[in-house]
């Protein structure tokens, strides 16, 4: 887990770093009726084991969006005044044990990719520098493809500080060599370029080598070709895909991901589901998943919001 650069090694290293072992647990898994759906029930550490060893077919996206180091039990947020209960734990004995945890699943996750495939790892600023070198050692400096800033708008606060209003998502390709799986994405263009410009696309007159002008052709525009900064609104408290499950992410942003990253039928793998939002968003755009969780609280707010799209998964027997 180390870059080399010019027969130099740069490494993220640190007393007594240990490698976690997966825990000999049973393989609970659950099926969707059609087959194109799996979510597994325990830590993700030993089904990541599990699926290597049974060599199953490689995933085109992996998203991944562990928990960010806030050294806190995080709660449901259940409507109309029912109780709260604790969903899942991110407290720590120190941030070497967070990032071993988290180096032990990478390096399983760039196993299970398909060449042309992507990992996006979902961190905040808190973690992401770590991780960033991390990974680049499991991956390889140059299958780091961009960071991506999430930016949302939340109730402001003052403080002495800038207000946090982004994550950061950080993409890997499992091979750069190979074309990687890209359906290309736009945004809508900005009001200044409408007004100008309307919704013609524009095509830059170049005299002398230099680009002089733009001018206007016949064809639509498309929009401008999506950058890595993206304006997408966390959940409104009202929101009607509030699942009540803490730190659920907005569907609109896994949609981004699944359709520029993958094709339809193409395998999505989430090993830190929580609410599903990844699930759901794979099945409703044609993809196949799969999700694994460990607490209780998440495999249960997925089966209920996976049934109300009329996807019910059904426990396989042991051993199959
Ligand atoms: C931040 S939440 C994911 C939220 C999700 N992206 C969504 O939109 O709902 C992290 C999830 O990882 C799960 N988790 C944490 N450690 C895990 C582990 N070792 N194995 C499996 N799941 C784990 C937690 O139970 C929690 O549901």
């Amino acid at each position: 887990m180390s870059i080399r650069s010019k027969g130099r090694i740069i490494s993220l290293a640190w007393p007594d770093r240990t490698e976690p072992r997966a825990k000999a647990f049973p393989i609970v898994k659950r099926l969707t009726e059609d087959r194109r759906g799996v979510l597994f029930v325990g830590d993700n550490l030993t089904v990541l084991d599990h699926l290597i060893a049974e060599k199953q077919t490689g995933a085109s996206l992996i998203y991944l969006d562990p928990p960010f180091f806030t050294q806190r039990a995080h709660e449901t947020m259940p409507r109309k005044g029912a109780a709260s209960e604790v969903a899942f734990s991110d407290q720590w004995e120190s941030l070497a044990h967070y990032l071993e945890a988290i180096a032990a699943r990478l390096s399983r996750l760039r196993e299970l990719l398909l060449p042309h495939g992507s990992l996006v790892l979902h961190v905040d600023t808190k973690t992401s520098h770590y991780v960033k070198v991390l990974a680049d050692g499991i991956f390889g400096f140059d299958a780091f493809a961009s960071e991506i800033v999430w930016r949302y708008r939340r109730w402001p606060s003052k403080t002495e500080n800038f207000q946090r209003v982004h994550d950061v998502l950080l993409r890997y390709r499992k091979d750069p060599s190979i074309a990687p799986r890209w359906n290309q994405g736009y945004e809508a263009l900005a009001a200044s370029t409408l007004k100008t410009w309307g919704t013609r696309k524009q095509r830059a007159v170049v005299e002398e080598g230099h680009r002089k002008r733009s001018s206007s052709t016949e064809e639509e525009s498309k929009g401008v070709p999506l950058g890595d900064v993206w304006d997408i609104g966390i959940l409104a408290p009202v929101s009607k895909e509030r699942t009540g499950y803490p730190s659920q992410k907005p569907e609109a942003l896994l949609e981004r991901l699944v359709n520029v990253l993958t094709d339809p039928d193409d395998l999505v793998l989430d090993p830190y589901a929580g609410s599903g939002t990844t699930l759901a968003v794979a099945h409703r755009l044609g993809r196949q998943f799969v999700g694994i969780d460990e607490s209780a609280v998440a495999i249960a707010t997925i089966e209920k919001r996976l049934a109300e799209k009329g996807v019910l998964l059904t426990q396989v027997p042991a051993g199959r």
